[in-house]
């Protein structure tokens, strides 16, 4: 079974509540939430105030994707938003190793993302140390984007580095996904994957979300 993470940036904003409860009652494992400084990439999404107002409904996880400059600044108000799992990108962090300390010391699963150009590889020296490796099949910054096939062989290069460092660290793919380019993330080694546009847009959320868990 593949865990599924609904990307919220594709919910209707004025029904946030509404969509809310249909991922609640639906096959998702947990809850993608896509913060965007407007620096780290090119666009601006929502910050915690909206977090906490998600988290008071939400029943599953929330998995907080972090789109900023230096996410170690906010650790504590991620944390006190109500997050679970605190997702920073390989590239805004100077001293990754000491953020992912500071993530499992407030208490959340520890997560670093790498943008398409940065190579998977780079996470082998702290692969022991994260809950969560997130390989973006966009550039991050917009949801709705066309997948990047490379994607799929750099989810094949973490799953070997993953196995062979006997390490239980889950692989999230995030940007483009759909069933089909979803089954070839999960044949080349993704325990989650992460859905925006592909869910909302569908007719059917839920049975959508049920298909992309059943791959
Ligand atoms: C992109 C975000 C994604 C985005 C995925 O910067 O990190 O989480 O919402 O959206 P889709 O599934 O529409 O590509
Ligand atoms: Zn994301």
């Amino acid at each position: 079974m593949t865990q599924v993470s609904p990307s919220l940036l594709s919910a209707d904003f004025r029904c946030l509540e509404r969509d809310i409860d249909m991922l609640n009652a639906s096959q998702a494992s947990m809850l993608h939430l896509d913060v965007m400084d407007g620096v780290f990439v090119p666009n601006i999404s929502f910050g915690f105030p909206i977090i906490k107002a998600i988290a008071s409904v939400a029943k599953k996880p929330l998995d907080v994707h972090l789109m900023i400059v230096d996410p170690s600044r906010y650790v504590s108000q991620v944390r006190d938003c109500g997050a679970d799992i605190m997702n920073v990108h390989y590239e805004a962090c100077t001293h990754l190793d000491r953020v992912i300390q500071a993530i499992h010391q407030a208490g959340m699963k520890a997560a670093v993302t790498v943008n398409p150009a940065t190579p998977v590889e780079l996470l082998r020296d702290i692969i022991g140390e994260l809950d969560m490796a997130l390989i973006m099949s966009v550039n991050p910054g917009f949801g709705g984007q066309m997948f990047i096939p490379r994607a799929i062989d750099r989810t094949r290069r973490l799953r070997r580095m993953i196995d062979d460092a006997g390490a239980s660290t889950l692989i999230e793919v995030d940007g483009g996904v759909n069933l089909e380019t979803g089954r070839q993330l999960v044949e080349a080694g993704a325990d989650i994957l992460v859905a925006g546009n592909f869910v909302f847009s569908s007719p059917d959320p839920k049975a959508t979300i049920a298909a992309l868990a059943a791959l």
